[in-house]
């Protein structure tokens, strides 16, 4: 398929989207939504793409948004359906089961901000700026934000930034654990793609099951959530990779792991 908004580059087992509509500050349209949903699909089938960067073209915005053209005309049963088609993107982020690492180099806000949350790592240029601006639009978010900020932040934090809209630096999305790393901006994509390169150097099977017990059992009670964790680390145990990685380990050599 060829991509009108977004553009792909896979280098070695690492795939970068960028999103690409830099005069609208990257906002995220009905179109791009469903692009960005044949990428991660594909990327999800594709066993040489080992991790997943996006990442905003231009120097101001990783994504401003859902696009404000399309809300404002937008109906209740239309508005519905577009949060459970942004919705159904994230989700599909999330439990790729591959990482996803959200390259945040500038302005990452409502659907953009929600879009980094659903990423598996969020690594943001000092001059990012984060939030969820749409109560200024007389709406709410609708592509999961206000599930995951307080699964991310906490309660009370989440319902200041929801129901003010103000927006955080790079420096306190840090502090209050909406990032997981700060770099400066000259160098985020450098360091972004020296984690990818080693992500994708995992063990493929065992990165799955780590994305999967950490997400499903986020929604589990905790004894049923450990016996998910046991039953995930039998299946590993079946693998070649645990061969490999614990011979490897004995043998004082680097593992070579192949997805098996
Ligand atoms: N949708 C559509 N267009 C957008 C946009 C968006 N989310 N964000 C920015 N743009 C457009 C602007 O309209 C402007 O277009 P023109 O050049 O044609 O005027 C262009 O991008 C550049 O933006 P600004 O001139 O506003 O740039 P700035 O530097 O002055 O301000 C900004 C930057 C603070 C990010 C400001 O653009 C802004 O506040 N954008 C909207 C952010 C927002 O409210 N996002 C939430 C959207 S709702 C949502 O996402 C709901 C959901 O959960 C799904």
């Amino acid at each position: 398929m060829t991509f009108d908004n977004i553009q792909v580059e896979h280098d070695g087992g690492v795939l970068v989207v960028t999103i690409n509509r830099p005069k609208v500050l990257n906002a995220l349209n009905s179109q791009t939504v469903d692009e960005l949903r044949h990428a991660m699909t594909a990327a999800a089938g594709d066993d040489t793409v080992r991790c997943i960067v996006v990442t905003g073209a231009g120097e101001k915005a990783f994504v401003a948004g859902a696009d404000i053209n399309e809300l404002a005309e937008q109906t209740p049963v239309g508005g519905s359906a577009h949060a459970q088609r942004g919705q159904a993107l994230l989700d599909l982020i999330e439990r790729l089961g591959k990482p996803v690492i959200a390259a945040i180099n500038g302005y990452a806000l409502g659907g953009g901000c929600e879009l980094a949350m659903a990423c598996t790592f969020r690594v943001a240029s000092d001059a990012a700026k984060l939030g969820q601006p749409e109560i200024n639009l007389g709406i709410m978010p609708g592509y999961g934000g206000s599930q995951r900020l307080p699964r991310l932040v906490g309660k009370g934090l989440a319902l200041e930034m929801l129901l003010t809209g103000n927006r955080i630096g790079a420096a306190e999305a840090h502090r209050i654990g909406l990032v997981n790393r700060v770099v400066a901006a000259s160098d985020l994509m450098t360091e972004v793609r020296a984690l990818a390169a080693d992500l994708a150097s995992k063990a493929p099977i065992a990165v799955r099951a780590i994305i999967a017990a950490v997400n499903d059992g986020a929604e589990m009670p905790l004894a049923q959530a450990l016996n998910h964790e046991a039953a995930l680390f039998g299946l590993v145990a079946s693998t070649e990779d645990m061969r490999e990685g614990t011979r490897a380990f004995l043998e004082k050599r680097k593992p070579a792991f192949k997805g098996a």
